[in-house]
């Protein structure tokens, strides 16, 4: 039998249309545009409407990549839905698989925070390499406006909501995942979290539980930083090493859109040209799991990425986490 490889044959994405400018922002908080812009290079961020759901953001844009892709939604087998943010915490990829149509479709979430397209990606690829599925959705979708902290200056300026998807479908005849890489570190878990915070409630004497919900989002914006600046290099490097690549192969650089000053670190230390670097923190902010595919979405049909080209993408965040992917764009 042939080897199985993979190529990414669509991609899809969706934003809310509600905009929330940095003006907008400083009449919220202590902040100006000038503050924002310089220090992160972003100047909008789209936010989901009271009436919008993580779910129909997800389908909106899955639905769109298997248009792309030549397929039916009847034709996809899995459904791996990065997200942090599900509507419903036993997680949102069923009722996504269920908005779509996709009655072929096992479907299960993945969390990762900001990595979590470049890691469901990377498993959409194992389950395709093995032979077990053939063409499997993979969806970024973050909706962090319900977790930021509206009152806090330091994290409400960074996030917007959206959702990005791509279609990855099994071949004989070639392997378009070039090369990959992944890494957890839970030491500096503290450093972003959006994390559980419950009081006490006694059912009866010596039989006490926690219960509430989730605390709006905390961050050591400078240690996220430095971690940024450092790992992420390293990652691309090891997942080009990987597939037998060097810097040069790479005809597009999409790193999660987390601040303009971090892409341009890692370009930089990649002495990856300007040129080559796909940025629209500008226009959305970090949309966390969905900013990767979000910018590859509109790359491509802006006919900046054309079938063919090697795409290096990777994530990076709360965990920490961070990963790499390189592959050929479509074909
Ligand atoms: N407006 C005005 N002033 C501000 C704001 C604001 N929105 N936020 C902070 N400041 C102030 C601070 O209070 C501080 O004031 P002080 O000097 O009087 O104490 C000053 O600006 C500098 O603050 P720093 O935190 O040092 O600013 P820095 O240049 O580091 O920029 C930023 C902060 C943008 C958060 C940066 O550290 C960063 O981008 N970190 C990485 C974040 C990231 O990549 N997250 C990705 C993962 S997200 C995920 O996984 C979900």
């Amino acid at each position: 039998m042939k080897a199985i490889g993979v190529s990414i044959t669509g991609c899809g994405s969706s934003a809310p249309t509600q905009v929330m400018t940095n003006d907008d922002l400083s009449h919220l908080v202590e902040t100006s545009d000038e503050w924002i812009r310089t220090r992160t290079g972003i100047r909008k961020r789209h936010l989901a409407t009271t009436d919008s759901s993580l779910s129909e953001l997800s389908a909106q844009a899955g639905k769109q990549a298997i248009a792309m892709a030549g397929l039916t939604p009847g034709d996809i087998d899995l459904i791996i839905l990065a997200t942090s943010t599900a509507d419903d915490l036993f997680g949102s990829a069923a009722k996504v698989q269920h908005i779509l149509e996709a009655d072929q479709a096992v479907a299960f979430d993945l969390t990762a925070a900001c990595s979590g397209f470049v890691f469901g990606l990377i498993t959409a690829a194992q389950f395709i390499r093995t032979g077990v599925y053939k063409n499997v959705l993979v969806i970024g979708a973050d909706v962090l406006s319900r977790w930021v902290d509206w009152s806090d200056r330091t994290t409400c300026v960074l996030f917007g909501d959206g959702a990005g998807a791509v279609v990855c479908q099994g071949t004989t005849d070639k392997d378009h995942l070039l090369g990959f890489a992944m890494y957890s570190d839970g030491k500096q878990h503290d450093a972003l979290n959006l994390g559980y915070g419950g009081t006490d409630k006694i059912l009866k004497e010596g039989l006490t539980v926690n219960q509430g919900t989730y605390e709006p989002i905390t961050m050591k914006g400078r240690d996220v930083y430095r971690f940024a600046v450092e790992k992420v290099p390293e990652v691309i490097e090891k997942a080009l090493f990987n597939g037998q690549l060097t810097t040069d192969d790479i005809d597009w650089l999409i790193l999660h859109q987390a601040n303009q000053r971090i892409i341009d670190a890692v370009a930089k230390r990649l002495k990856i040209p300007s040129e080559k670097v796909i940025a629209n923190l500008d226009e959305y902010g970090n949309t966390s799991a969905a900013s990767i595919p979000l910018a590859l979405d509109e790359a491509v049909r802006q006919g900046k990425i054309k079938p063919g080209d090697i795409v290096a993408s990777s994530g990076f965040g709360a965990g920490l986490t961070w990963g790499a992917a390189i592959f050929r764009w479509g074909m």
